[in-house]
């Protein structure tokens, strides 16, 4: 029996969240270089984005590169890049097909200029699409999101926009990426690591966390149930008492 017989359909996640984690360690556990777990990573990436398109998830945010991996060796680095390119290039018409809109985050000034017009091009074939909203965040770091939102909130106050007695948690919220998203209720990371990685640390502040050891490489959708399943499991009480 698949674990999506015991999903509850009523209660699926708006938004999961995902660290792909892992794909260097698949690929040297297999006598490979790194690259070749990030290419195998290809696959998950479409099965997730299926299956969570087809149980109805709206939102579903995959953490694909950090701003810190731009540190690993430039050979990873520029055959990370050409690989999403390629990826892009690839996959826009299924997005497209499966009503699939695409959203990035992150400081994408630091990206190639190949990959930039790549991102463009799909942002803008995707943008009147209405099924999931399928977030990639890439060269991504909450600390800097959250710096660069206090930079703009402080700016607007300077310019007399904005009155700082009214700022509140609320405020932030509008000035970070994710403004026009929801929180993520789950969030998964494959490989085995118990960290969060610099990811969505104020979006994830009640998020149900879930941790599973397969790679990236090895996930498949029945792995996304799985994670649905134990959410569904969970109390969540939001620092009140069940009543
Ligand atoms: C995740 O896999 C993909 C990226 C961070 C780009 P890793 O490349 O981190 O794989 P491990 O963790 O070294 O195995
Ligand atoms: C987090 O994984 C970033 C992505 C999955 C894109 P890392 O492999 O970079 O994180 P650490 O180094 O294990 O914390
Ligand atoms: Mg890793």
């Amino acid at each position: 029996m698949s674990s999506k017989d015991q999903i509850i359909t009523e209660r699926i996640p708006k938004h999961v969240a995902i660290i792909m984690d892992g794909n260097g360690r698949w690929a040297q556990e297999r006598g490979q270089d790194r690259i070749f777990g990030h290419i195998n990573g290809v696959k998950s990436v479409r099965e997730v984005v299926e299956g969570a398109a087809e149980l109805g998830v709206k939102y579903l945010t995959l953490y694909a590169f950090s701003t810190e991996n731009w540190e690993r060796p430039e050979k990873e680095v520029t055959g990370l890049m050409e690989l999403m390119v390629d990826t892009i290039h690839k996959e826009v018409a299924t997005l497209i097909k499966n009503n699939i809109k695409l959203h990035v985050i992150g400081e994408l000034s630091m990206l190639p200029e190949h990959a930039k017009t790549a991102l463009n091009e799909a942002l803008n074939l995707t943008a009147g699409n209405t099924g999931l909203n399928l977030v990639v965040a890439l060269s991504y770091s909450s600390r800097w999101e959250i710096g660069e939102a206090v930079k703009k909130i402080v700016q607007e106050v300077a310019n007399g926009d904005l009155d700082a007695s009214t700022i509140n948690q609320d405020t932030l919220q509008q000035y970070l990426y994710t403004s026009e998203f929801p929180d993520p209720e789950l969030m998964i990371r494959t490989s085995g690591e118990y960290r969060i990685s610099n990811f969505l640390l104020y979006q994830l502040a009640y998020a149900e966390l879930y941790f599973t050891p397969v790679h990236w490489p090895d996930f498949r959708k029945e792995h996304l149930y799985e994670a649905i399943v134990d959410y569904q499991k969970r109390d969540r009480r939001f620092g009140k008492v069940k009543v």
